[in-house]
C-alpha cells in the first residue's frame, strides 16, 4: 500500500528537509509551491516519481481557490504537513497563519487526512515573567498575544494564534485537553513543531535564504558578535532532526499536541568556542570583563514530550561542522 503525505510550504527550510524525511520512510508525497517550475528541484529528494509538485496559492483570508487546490494536493493522504509561513511583522501575517491553519485543519477533515502536524515557532511559548530556570513546557507555557500585538511582534503572534486556532479546530484547548468530544472524535489528530533557531544545510540549490542561515553567515565573518560574546543562550536544533521530529509524530499515533523542535539551549558562549573548532579561520570574539558568564542560566526545557517521539538528536558540533562545510561549498565564506 502506497503511504502518501502532503507538504505545504515544502520549498521552504523547514518542508524541504521534512519531505526528504519523508520519502526516507518510505513515503510518496505531494508538495505545494506557489511555483511549481520553480519547485522542480524538490524532485530529486526522493526516488523517481516519489514527489509530485502540486500548485497551491495561499492567501490571507480563505478564498474558493486555495480551499480548491488543497483538496486537490491532500485528497489521498494519510498525513499532511502546514511547514508554510514568513516572519514579517505585519497585522496580515496572523491572518495568514490562522486563517490558512483553519482551512488546512477543515480539508483534512473533509479528506479524511488523518493526521496534522504544524510548524510552529518558539514565540508562542514566552509567557511574561517566566525564569530561565523554570523548564518551559509545551503544555503548560504560552504567550499572551494580546500582548505580543500591543508590543508590534506580529509574527510571534501568529504562531501563538495559529496554535490556539488549530486546538479550537480539533476540539481542544490549548493544553491540548478534550474541551468538545464530538468535535474532537470527528478532527485529525495534531501536533505541533515548536523550534527556535534552526541550522543545517539547506537543501533548496538556490541561494541561502531566510534570516538564520545568513545571520550564521555574518557572525563567522565577524560583522556580528564581533567584539564580545554576548553573555546569553539560544535554543537551536539540527533542521534534519526537527524534520524527523515532524514525522516521527505524524507516525506515532499517541503523538499529540505541542512538541518542542529544540536540542537544548546553549551559551553563546558555547556556540561561537564550537564554531572556533569547526572553522579554522574563524577566532571566537572575547569574553566581557565584568560579565558572569558561569552564573547565567540558559533557558530550561522540559524535554520528556519531545524524547518520547524517539528521535536521535546530533550533538551542537556535528551541526554546526556542516552548516559550515556547506556555507564553504556555497562560497559564502
Ligand atoms: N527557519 C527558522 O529558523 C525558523 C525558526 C522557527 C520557526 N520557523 C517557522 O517555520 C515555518 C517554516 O519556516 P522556513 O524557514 O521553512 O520558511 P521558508 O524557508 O521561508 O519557506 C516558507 C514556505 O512557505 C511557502 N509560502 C509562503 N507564502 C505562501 C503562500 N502565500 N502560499 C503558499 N505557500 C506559501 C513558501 O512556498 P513557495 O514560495 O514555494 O510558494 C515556502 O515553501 C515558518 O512558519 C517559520 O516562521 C522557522
Amino acid at each position: 500500500m502506497v503511504k502518501i503525505a502532503s507538504v505545504i510550504g515544502a520549498t521552504g527550510y523547514v518542508g524541504s528537509a521534512v519531505i526528504k524525511s519523508l520519502c526516507e520512510h518510505g513515503f510518496s508525497v505531494r508538495a505545494a509551491s506557489r511555483n511549481p517550475t520553480s519547485a522542480s528541484w524538490l524532485s530529486s529528494l526522493g526516488d523517481e516519481g516519489k514527489v509530485e509538485i502540486f500548485p497551491l496559492t495561499l492567501k490571507n483570508q480563505s478564498n474558493v481557490s486555495s480551499l480548491d487546490q488543497l483538496r486537490g494536493l491532500m485528497r489521498g493522504s494519510e498525513m499532511a504537513f502546514f511547514c508554510a509561513g514568513f516572519e514579517e511583522q505585519s497585522p496580515s501575517t496572523i491572518d495568514f497563519m490562522v486563517n490558512n491553519v483553519k482551512d488546512v485543519i477543515k480539508i483534512a477533515k473533509s479528506e479524511n487526512v488523518k493526521t496534522v502536524v504544524l510548524t510552529s515557532s518558539g514565540g508562542s511559548t514566552n509567557p511574561a515573567g517566566l525564569s530561565d530556570s523554570t523548564p518551559k513546557s509545551e503544555l503548560l507555557h504560552f504567550s499572551d498575544p494580546d500582548d505580543q500585538i500591543a508590543k508590534g511582534k506580529f509574527s510571534p503572534a501568529a504562531k501563538t494564534l495559529m496554535e490556539r486556532a488549530a486546538f479550537d479546530a480539533v476540539g481542544r484547548n490549548h493544553n491540548n485537553e478534550i474541551v468538545d468530544s464530538a468535535l474532537a472524535s470527528s478532527s485529525p489528530r495534531l501536533c505541533i513543531m515548536v523550534p527556535n533557531l534552526i541550522l543545517g544545510p539547506q537543501l533548496d540549490p538556490g541561494s541561502i535564504k531566510g534570516n538564520s542561515l545568513p545571520w550564521m553567515i555574518k557572525i563567522l565573518k565577524k560583522e556580528r558578535m564581533s567584539e564580545f560574546i554576548p553573555n546569553d543562550s539560544m535554543s537551536i536544533i539540527d533542521i534534519r532532526d526537527l524534520a524527523d521530529l515532524h514525522v516521527a509524530a505524524a507516525l506515532n499515533e499517541d503523538a499529540s499536541g505541542r512538541y518542542f523542535g529544540v536540542n537544548r539551549s546553549f551559551p553563546w558562549r558555547e556556540i561561537l568556542n564550537c564554531f572556533g573548532e569547526v572553522l579554522e579561520k574563524y577566532t571566537p570574539p572575547l569574553e566581557k570583563e565584568g560579565e558572569d558568564y558561569d552564573g547565567k542560566i540558559a533557558t530550561q526545557f522540559d524535554h520528556s514530550r519531545k524524547e518520547s517521539l524517539g528521535v536521535e538528536l546530533r550533538e551542537l558540533k556535528e551541526t554546526l561542522k556542516d552548516l559550515v562545510e556547506y556555507f564553504k561549498w556555497k562560497d559564502a565564506l
